[in-house]
């Protein structure tokens, strides 16, 4: 049965829009806590737009399952990983003009470099698990194998957005494969971005995907039908 992560940084988006006290983002993990999801996803931006350094800080304190912190391998980061101490960290790239993170790392880039390699080393020594956010790509996974990371979250996001049934398939195909290669590997496979009520099922029947981070369809739904009723659809489409 796949693990279900949900990301609250839409609740903070909410907020942020009149830089308001409401709606908290904590608040909002501990209900989806209570409505049965296994962990907390956020993202802290480097331009702080939803998630703010107090949000991490009380999460942590809060929630009871488990927090997955994304963020990307700078320096400012590193220190506030090591100072909030995660369950987890999922290392994306990030752009500051981008609406939402655009694709996965390319770790081709990193190759015969020890920033990120020592980024992820910094992290698995304070006992934090480490994955790495990656297009599906066998390259991709073989890489961050390379790179010591715990498991990788394969982006589903081209997926999500294919309209033509041929393309969606092919996507689908190019998920399988990755997953079950980082599955062979001894790596973690989680997954997501994009994934909402319709599109999540067939993603759900590989196996091999042990945990799904999913926001932006479920605080969306739970504007109109409550967030304990939005998490608990997700949650069946799931498990
Ligand atoms: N996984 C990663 C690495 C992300 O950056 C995001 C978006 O913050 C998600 C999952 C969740 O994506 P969505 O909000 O589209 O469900």
């Amino acid at each position: 049965m796949a693990r279900l992560s949900v990301n609250v940084d839409h609740v903070a988006t909410l907020r942020q829009a009149r830089l308001a006290a409401e709606p908290d983002p904590v608040t909002a993990a501990t209900l989806v806590e209570i409505a049965g999801a296994d962990g907390i996803t956020v993202h802290l931006r480097e331009d702080r737009r939803h998630i703010q350094d107090r949000d991490l800080i009380m999460l942590k304190k809060m929630i009871k399952t488990s927090l997955n912190l994304e963020m990307a391998a700078t320096p400012e980061m590193l220190k506030v990983a090591l100072t909030i101490k995660p369950e987890m960290i999922t290392v994306v790239p990030e752009k500051r003009k981008e609406l939402t993170t655009e694709g996965g790392l390319d770790l081709r880039l990193h190759r015969g470099k020890d920033q990120l390699k020592r980024f992820i080393a910094s992290l698995k020594d304070a006992g934090i698990i480490v994955n790495l956010f990656i297009d599906p790509d066998p390259e991709q996974i073989r890489n961050a194998h390379k790179l010591g990371s715990n498991g990788v979250e394969i982006h589903t996001g081209r997926y999500a957005d294919k309209k033509d049934k041929t393309l969606k398939e092919k996507e689908l195909k190019r998920i399988y494969n990755t997953a079950v290669l980082a599955d062979r590997l001894g790596m973690a496979v989680h997954a997501g971005h994009g994934l909402d009520y319709q599109n999540v099922s067939r993603v759900v029947q590989i196996e091999e995907i042990k945990e799904f981070a999913i926001g932006f369809s479920i605080i969306a739904r739970s504007v109109i039908v409550g967030i304990e009723r939005a998490v608990k659809d997700m949650l069946e489409l799931v498990r």
